[in-house]
């Protein structure tokens, strides 16, 4: 795969809803309430809200794709400042999807170091990311060296969910080549 990475275009909005609903209706089956997600859909606003976000971007945040040979889009990720109280980390990733007929062929590992590296230009060197206790991407940011840092409860959809954080003290560590 040689995908490219590069910042969103809103015209990437469409392509960035399609594959967070698909991400979402993958991964959360019984992490997440099923009317949720069955609920969810590309025509909701989704994607004009996604391309307003790229448009006028929050101070420090970025959004950047994955996009392949073709033109097509294939993952996103989306982070900016540390947002959680209490954890003395810069920078967060707040959002990382890659499309199901595209994983486990290194862009997730690739879209991730990208904007990690990215925001520790910007923001400082120390990372986190929350993900739900019961997602499989745990053991993805486990491969790519972060630590379980800590945990914490919530409710989203109005079920409680339990959410891992996990921490890199320095994302340069992230540029080392692979393999
Ligand atoms: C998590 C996700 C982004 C990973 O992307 P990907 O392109 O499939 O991952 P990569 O191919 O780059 O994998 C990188 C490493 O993580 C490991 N890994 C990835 N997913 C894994 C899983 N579910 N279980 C165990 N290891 C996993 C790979 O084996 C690989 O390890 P290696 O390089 O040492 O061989 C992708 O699976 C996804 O979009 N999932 C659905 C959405 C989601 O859960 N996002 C995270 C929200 S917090």
């Amino acid at each position: 795969m040689t995908e490219t990475l590069r910042p969103a275009r809103p015209s990437d909005a469409p392509a960035i809803a399609r594959i967070y609903v698909a991400g979402w209706q993958d991964a959360y089956p019984g992490l997440l309430p099923d009317r949720l997600l069955v609920g969810m859909r590309r025509t909701d606003g989704r994607a004009e809200r996604w391309a307003g976000t790229i448009r006028h971007p929050a101070r420090g945040e970025r959004i950047m794709v994955a996009e392949a040979g073709d033109g097509t889009v294939i993952g996103f990720a989306g982070g900016g400042p540390a947002r959680a109280r209490g954890f003395a980390y810069d920078a967060e990733i707040y959002t990382l999807y890659v499309d199901g007929d595209h994983q486990e062929g290194g862009v997730g590992r690739r879209l991730f170091s990208g904007l990690a590296l990215d925001l520790a230009r910007g923001l400082g060197p120390s990372l986190i990311v929350w993900v739900l206790a019961g997602n499989p991407a745990r053991y993805f940011y486990e491969a790519l060296g972060g630590r379980n840092v800590g945990r914490r409860a919530g409710s989203l959809g109005g079920a409680a969910i339990e959410e891992l954080a996990f921490g890199w003290p320095d994302a340069a560590v992230l540029a080392a080549p692979h393999g």
